[in-house]
């Protein structure tokens, strides 16, 4: 879809089971279903207006990760849904086509509530031409990732509020299912990949080696591909890449232990299966999008955000009373993330940002685009370049925190408004 239509979606939140190990029986929730959500789609200028439904037993609330909407449509932790209550946002579109996603954020139950299996896509278009496949579920294909561990009768185990980074788990799902295969009918495929897990970063390799083309990430598609044979994606963020496939070819998509805390292990996610006659695909693009660079102006304001143990930043704990930053709107400032001794990711609600450094050096180049979320391994800094919306609402904040879900519901948070 795309422009000036109404886009109306119906999420009921149901709790339910989902055969996920073969012949167990695991007790999820998800939305419109047992587990996760339905992938939702609307284009620049549509208006969106969502009725979410609570049938589950507590209260929890849905966030648009990634979308620039009014902060009181946010869906964060002060917009709850009680148990058979609704709630009504609306929005109308208003950035480029990216790859973003939903889920709960009621302060302290995130991690419970995402693990459960509450989390789904939600697609922007744009109207551009990208020069990228978009046959859904056919070459364009979204993924969710995410770890799980599991107790011998099949429910889910582990404790999203344990131990240091929460849960590890030893089990790949893709797309809620465990070893997925995917059929691959055209000769080359875009992936669009979640990493909705609640701590681990998926450290992305075919088995084969092969390498690949990240065309975008978290908000919005890249001015170049670029290729790689690996791709670190830490929770809440999202990349585009496509993939090339050989007839008749088997492959097998991993994630390899990289050293990082939260990548342990070397796991196998799913496979592509290519059919032995493959149509004929779009070349890739060599300018998949044309985003204008996210530019501080000179005296830009500048914030520093240290992320502290597993549940601070600057010292002080999520307080849903208190704000912590004030922005004016459409500012662009310079947010410096700092870490100690532990990994961390930092999200900001409602906003745009660009990686300008990363220990005083340029970001990888597929770190290159519009991105919602970062990745800051221990004793690191960034340095970003924040794009606010001119949404303004002095009373109701935005979030940022840290995405690894332990922490964030812990305290990793704090909140902005934007006047
Ligand atoms: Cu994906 Cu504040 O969240
Ligand atoms: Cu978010
Ligand atoms: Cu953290």
């Amino acid at each position: 879809p795309d422009g000036d239509g109404v886009r109306q979606f119906e999420l009921t939140l149901q709790a339910g089971r989902t055969e996920i190990l073969p012949g167990l029986s695991t007790p999820t929730w998800g939305f419109n279903g047992a587990f996760l959500g339905p992938t939702l789609r609307a284009g620049r200028g549509d208006v969106v207006r969502v009725t979410v439904r609570n049938t589950l037993p507590e209260a929890t609330s849905v966030h648009w990760h990634g979308m620039h909407l009014p902060a009181a449509m946010d869906g964060g932790p002060h917009q709850m849904v009680e148990p058979d209550a609704a709630w009504t946002p609306s929005w109308t579109v208003r950035q480029p086509a990216a790859t973003l996603w939903y889920h709960p954020h009621p302060h302290g139950s995130t991690a419970l509530h995402v693990y459960r299996g509450l989390a789904g896509m939600f697609i922007l278009d744009d109207g551009e031409e990208h020069g990228l496949p978009t046959a859904y579920g056919v070459d364009d294909v979204p993924l969710v990732l995410q770890d799980k561990r599991f107790a011998a009768d099949g429910s889910l185990a582990g404790d999203p509020l344990g131990g240091f980074y929460g849960i590890l788990g030893d089990r790949m799902l893709a797309n809620g299912a465990l070893n997925a295969r995917f059929d691959v009918t055209t000769e080359r495929v875009r992936l669009r990949i979640l990493n909705g897990a609640n701590a681990r970063m998926f450290n992305l390799a075919f088995a084969d080696g092969r390498r690949f083309h990240v065309v975008g990430n978290d908000s919005g598609l890249l001015s170049a591909p670029v290729e790689v044979d690996r791709l670190p994606l830490t929770p809440g963020e999202r990349a585009e890449v496509v993939v090339a496939f050989a007839p008749g070819e088997r492959v097998v998509l991993r994630t390899l232990d990289n050293g990082v805390d939260l990548a342990k292990g070397n796991f196998d996610i799913m496979s592509f299966a290519a059919a032995s006659e493959l149509a004929p695909s779009p070349a890739l693009p060599a300018h998949p999008a044309d985003l204008p660079p996210i530019t501080p102006p000179s005296g830009a304001r500048v914030r520093t955000f240290t992320l502290n143990g597993r549940d601070t930043i600057n010292s002080k704990q999520m307080d849903m009373d208190r704000i912590d930053v004030v922005v004016p709107a459409g500012a662009t400032e310079v947010w410096e993330v700092a870490t100690g001794g532990s990994s961390h990711n930092f999200h900001i609600h409602g906003a745009a940002f660009q990686v300008l450094e990363v220990d005083g050096a340029p970001p990888a180049a597929w770190a290159g685009g519009y991105k919602d979320t970062v990745f800051v391994r221990s004793r690191s800094s960034a340095r970003l370049a924040v794009r606010f919306g001119t949404d303004t609402d002095p009373a109701r904040p935005y979030m940022y925190h840290c995405h690894i879900l332990r922490h964030e519901d812990a305290g990793m948070m704090g909140q902005f408004v934007v006047v």
